[in-house]
């Protein structure tokens, strides 16, 4: 959702300001705005444009029409208000003294507004943002006290999630920034400060970052950042270094940040595993999670949102077949508002990449109120949800920036495979060979990927025959299920063709009614076990007029004899055919939006990180 970003140092700001928003694009937005203060003149230089950041880098120059060196910038994701220029941040008090952007939601802001126009305030935008920015200016004038005290009195008046990051025009060469339940993190590198939605705007100047938390404040200089708490004491933070690299925030000669990702699979595997596996051996200590602890859990809560949610429902497959342990799983948003019933001797898995999800945030709450022990597996470091729970399994699959999940998707898939093998192995139903191979098989991974992506030019040219189609539907059973929901999800989100996901055996108690002759069906049977089963309902859909797609492994060649057109996965332990199966459905996804000729990394209404609920 929205992104911010800020600069204070030597060089220009307009310019690494827009330079750090183009990095936070994928966060999704519809307008963007910057602020930067005149060195000479003092006064505030606010230029927004309702669109695409191309919009404001053709308004400002590339951000050179601005002059100074120290500045805010914002790309917005309309919620108050439509979006337009006028309610695009940054916004400003009526005298312009004071200079904001803002990410998230103030809940209260109607009744702030009232007061505030009560004192004689009045307002140009429909936004929250715009009340918060006034009711800064407010206090600031109404105690004569420093910036800190303003956003201080502030931030005991709003409620809702947010963060923040304001300028004053007294204060030349200062921004403050500040948080609750929103990202924000303080980078420091050499004569400049910055601030961020997340790391990537400030990779090209600094692996130093400060991860701030709730209702703490900070004060940017070039000189140095100082924190602040509620009181308005100064506290200490302390750096954290960033392992990305600036390269991989960039393009790196690929179209589309989706298919570097894609590629970036094998790799961000292996970093995961190696995090976890030293010397043949896995050992979740990293994690804070030792095998004498989870022998005592009796049963596994998972809970996530989207592709996320996804890698939970076949992650169940795998537990209950692999660890014996009962797994119960739910999306954030139903979970959070069902009073679930949780039992004590439980252990509470919440997956995101982002670790900033509205909805998984307050459902990984809701369960440490209760006392049930948590385990995030979480891609981003410092995110909310990793500081909050009692264990952090970090993925290591880098910085994401499509809005569709691929690489972290992943990772994972990967972390739950090791959870559930440190299970198994907690609870003695797996001896050390059988450990050996899995661990075997869990290396050979990226290289099957890359031979699946070696073959990608095939799914492409399927692609482009059915780029055109109105509905395409997905069929399979157990984990197969689980990779067509979300091999569902990559199609939708990215080529706005309607599709569904449904357990093969359902099929019969309604959805078939809706297969028609050409009608797109693609079946994944990976199973075994279920294989037989799966094909019987490829026949089904297929005496009905479907087209099939099939994705198996190697060897199933009598599929051949029902459907139209197979993708064959290399060979795996029948847990870990999601990470390979998933490759063909990413790619299709891909291809078909490139046919359509949309916008790949960043799908229409779609956001990133779904900072609100
Ligand atoms: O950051 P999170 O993993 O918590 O995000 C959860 C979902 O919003 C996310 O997986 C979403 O469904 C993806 N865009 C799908 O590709």
């Amino acid at each position: 959702m929205c992104g911010i970003v800020g600069y204070v140092g030597s060089e220009q700001a307009g310019p690494i300001l827009l330079d750090g928003l183009s990095k936070l694009e994928y966060r999704g937005y519809d307008s963007a705005g910057i602020a930067v203060r005149n060195d000479e003149t003092g006064e505030f230089q606010i230029v927004k444009a309702k669109g695409r950041l191309h919009e404001l880098y053709i308004k400002t120059d590339g951000g050179r029409t601005t002059k100074g060196t120290c500045g805010i910038g914002h790309t917005r994701w309309a919620t108050h208000g439509e979006a337009t220029e006028i309610n695009a941040h940054p916004h400003y008090s009526d005298d312009k003294n004071v200079v904001g952007v803002h990410n998230g939601i103030i809940e209260n802001y109607q009744e702030l507004k009232e007061k505030l126009t009560r004192k004689g305030y009045s307002f140009y935008s429909e936004t929250d943002t715009e009340v918060v920015i006034k009711l800064i200016d407010y206090y600031y004038k109404k105690y004569l006290g420093t910036p800190v005290d303003a956003i201080n009195h502030t931030l005991v008046r709003i409620r809702g999630a947010y963060s923040l990051a304001v300028m004053f025009k007294e204060y030349p060469g200062e921004i403050y920034v500040a948080r609750k339940d929103a990202p924000l993190v303080v980078g420091r590198a050499d004569g400049a400060s910055l601030c961020g939605s997340d790391v990537s705007p400030m990779l090209k100047f600094t692996r130093t970052v400060y991860y701030i938390d709730d209702l703490q404040l900070g004060k940017l200089t070039k000189d140095g950042v100082t924190f602040y708490n509620l009181d308005g004491d100064e506290i200490e933070i302390e750096p954290k270094t960033v392992n990305w690299d600036a390269e991989a925030v960039e393009k790196c000669g690929f179209e589309h940040f989706m298919m570097k990702e894609i590629h970036e699979q094998p790799k961000a595997i292996t970093e995961t595993l190696n995090a976890y596996i030293k010397d043949g051996v896995f050992d979740l200590s990293a994690a804070g999670i030792e095998d004498d602890k989870l022998k005592t859990y009796q049963r596994i809560y998972i809970v996530a949102c989207g592709s996320a949610y996804h890698v939970g429902v076949a992650a169940k497959y795998v537990f209950e077949k692999m660890a014996h342990v009962p797994v119960e799983i739910d999306i954030a948003s139903e979970f959070r508002y069902r009073d679930p019933i949780l039992m004590k001797d439980s252990l509470f898995v919440v997956i995101s990449q982002s670790g900033e999800t509205a909805d998984s945030l307050a459902a990984l709450r809701l369960v440490k109120e209760k006392n049930i022990d948590t385990l995030a597996v979480v891609n981003v470091t410092g995110s909310s949800i990793a500081r909050e729970a009692d264990y952090v399994m970090y993925t290591y699959a880098g910085p994401e920036i499509a809005v569709a999940t691929t690489k972290a998707y992943s990772c994972q898939l990967i972390n739950m495979y090791l959870l559930s093998m440190a299970f198994a192995r907690a609870k003695g139903l797996t001896s050390a060979d059988e450990l050996d191979k899995l661990i075997k098989a869990l290396y050979a991974l990226p290289g099957q990927i890359n031979e699946i992506i070696g073959d990608k030019e095939r799914i492409q040219w399927f692609a482009s025959q059915f780029s055109t189609s109105q509905d395409i539907f997905f069929i399979g059973r157990g984990i197969d299920y689980a990779i067509g929901l979300e091999g569902s999800l990559k199609t939708k989100e990215i080529s706005y063709i309607h599709s569904e996901a449904y357990a093969a055996g359902e099929l019969k108690h309604g959805t078939i009614s809706l297969i028609d002759k050409g009608t797109l069906v693609i079946s994944v049977a990976t199973q075994d076990a279920l294989y037989e089963k799966t094909v019987s309902n490829i026949v089904e859909v297929k005496s009905r007029g479907a087209y099939l797609m099939g994705i198996t492994n190697s060897g199933n060649y009598n599929i051949e004899n029902t459907v139209d057109f197979v993708v064959y996965v290399p060979r795996t332990e029948q847990y870990f055919t999601t990470s390979l199966a998933i490759v063909p459905l990413q790619l299709l996804a891909y291809y078909i939006s490139l046919a359509r000729g949309l916008d790949v990394d960043k799908p229409r209404n779609l956001a990133k990180s779904v900072t609100v609920e």
